[in-house]
């Protein structure tokens, strides 16, 4: 079990007024590569990128073990692919990077390599910063003949060496806080050595207090510091003086100065976030917010404008705002969009609101594809999580054998059932099919009746484009036959209602 990291943080404000070089607090629904191109040069502070990995395993991009898994596992056969992918996408990341910002890259063991050639041929050799090791795991391989791989990459570059850095420090050990063992009035504080061994010619090398630090121990000593500096300590009635004949002082260091150990680019503290964990929204690349807060109160200041353009539930878009930063976010899947637009609402209590963010306030989502053109050329498997979630129903996790079903409608009504937790409800629910197609026929309604029939279930909700006369005579049949019915709704409908937009 990994250790909590030292709180840093002290919750900012929240951030005031907008960025007058972009617009802040926009989620861009689009692929990156269009959307960055529409940002001004040098408008972003400090930049968190985890983009697809270029793996099978790892193509669990924001779905995991779903159809968009495999779309990934096509689009970038191949590490040079990706990296052909990733560059362009990277040189406009350099491009909208302030002189003063930071980059980090987020990757592992299948690119890394890769991709620091890659970013030491856009930002410069000299512009790499560090290579954090973040260990992310600590399961255990069943291969036998592997040192199992337990972390992740963030590669750490800046534009300039003059970049922002506020150190960041870990807790101090159980053994170091041992050695605070003495109290007066202004603390708890350790005895830290003035003298150490070996001889000196220079300023620490000279008497000081009467104490000729070149004859003391058995090989000569020398002072820490120069002598003005220990004058200082002296003023500040830091220097213990032993009672005992010939002891050497020594300088009392309070805990309240020590502010921990500065941390290394190995970062083992943070853990990945369980299934079980508040923080987690069911996502498998859902990266840890205590990961984001480090990154972001390292490389920003309060108000600095944060980029994540392949932002996914939006993690590091929550801990900017949580940290009082300004931050812009863009994803390619509009369902993501709409997962990190509910998670900014529940967790910061932001309002998603043109006018009030308008006024400074609350946040927007852009680009989003609400035209029927846009919606017939998205993804199937987003244009299904787009008509499950419009009508307030919840979308299947795995997409695949879904057997008839894309969704789930809970009425209002539906309780949950007793001791089995949130989702351990409920008997009552309606399913719903989507077809993103222009006529659905009588197979397609078969085929939903013979779910319906199966699951038991009074009444469905099917989605397309339109729907054959065959298909609507089928939907009446049925209902005289069974008495259950079907409500056959066009993506018109949803969008002339605006049902998605009061439930996105
Ligand atoms: C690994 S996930 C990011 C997870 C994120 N760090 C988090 O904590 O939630 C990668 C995201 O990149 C998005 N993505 C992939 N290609 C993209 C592109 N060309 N433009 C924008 N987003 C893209 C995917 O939709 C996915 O949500």
């Amino acid at each position: 079990m990994a250790k909590k990291p030292a709180s840093n943080s002290k919750k900012a404000p929240v951030a005031g007024k907008p960025s007058s070089l972009v617009d802040t607090r926009v989620i861009y629904c689009g692929d990156n590569l269009e959307q960055l191109k529409k940002l001004p040069a040098e408008c972003v502070d400090l930049i968190y990128i985890d983009p697809p990995f270029n793996s099978n395993r790892n193509y669990e991009v924001f779905w995991g073990e779903t159809k968009e898994k495999r779309a990934f596992d096509d689009r970038h056969a191949s590490t040079q692919a990706y990296i052909d992918f990733m560059r362009p996408r990277c040189v406009e990341l350099h491009r909208v990077l302030k002189k003063t910002g930071s980059f980090y890259y987020h990757c592992d063991w299948h690119a890394s390599h890769y991709v620091k050639i890659m970013l030491d041929q856009i930002f410069g050799e000299n512009q790499f910063v560090n290579e954090i090791v973040w260990k992310r795991s600590s399961n255990r391989s069943s291969m036998s003949k592997i040192f199992r791989r337990a972390h992740d990459s963030i590669f750490f570059y800046t534009k300039n060496s003059d970049y922002l850095f506020n150190m960041q420090y870990k807790e101090l050990s159980e053994g170091s806080l041992e050695l605070y063992k003495h109290k007066d009035d202004k603390g708890t504080y350790q005895l830290v050595p003035l003298l150490v061994s070996g001889k000196r010619n220079g300023e620490t090398g000279k008497e000081w207090h009467g104490i000729d630090p070149n004859k003391c121990g058995k090989a000569g000593m020398h002072w820490v510091t120069l002598p003005e500096n220990l004058n200082k300590y002296e003023e500040e009635g830091l220097v213990f003086w032993p009672e005992k004949e010939g002891g050497t002082p020594r300088l009392k260091y309070y805990l309240e100065d020590n502010k921990g150990v500065p941390l290394s680019d190995v970062w083992d503290d943070i853990d990945l976030i369980s299934s079980s964990s508040r923080e987690s929204l069911g996502y498998p690349t859902q990266k840890p917010l205590a990961l984001l807060d480090r990154i972001i109160e390292t490389s920003s200041n309060p108000n600095d404008i944060i980029l994540d353009a392949f932002c996914g539930c939006g993690t590091a878009l929550v801990a900017a705002e949580n940290l009082g930063r300004q931050w812009i976010g863009i994803d390619v899947s509009p369902t993501a969009c709409r997962v990190m637009a509910k998670r900014l609402r529940d967790v910061c209590h932001l309002r998603e609101d043109e006018k009030l963010w308008q006024a400074g306030r609350g946040f927007v989502v852009r680009d989003l594809p609400w035209s029927e053109k846009q919606l017939r050329e998205i993804p199937h498997f987003e244009f299904e999580n787009w008509a499950v979630i419009a009508l307030g129903g919840i979308p299947n996790k795995a997409q695949v054998g879904d057997m008839g079903i894309d969704g789930r409608i809970y009425p209002i009504s539906a309780m949950p059932k007793k001791d089995k937790g949130e989702l351990g409800f409920m008997d009552v629910w309606y399913p719903i099919q989507v077809k993103q197609k222009d006529k659905v026929g009588r197979p397609d309604i078969d085929n939903f009746e013979a779910a319906m029939m199966r699951e038991d279930r009074t009444k469905g909700f099917f989605v397309a484009f339109d729907y054959s006369s065959d298909a609507m005579s089928e939907i009446q049949a049925f209902f005289k036959k069974s008495g259950k019915s079907i409500i056959a709704l066009t993506v018109k409908d949803i969008l002339d209602e605006q049902i998605a937009y009061k439930l996105a």
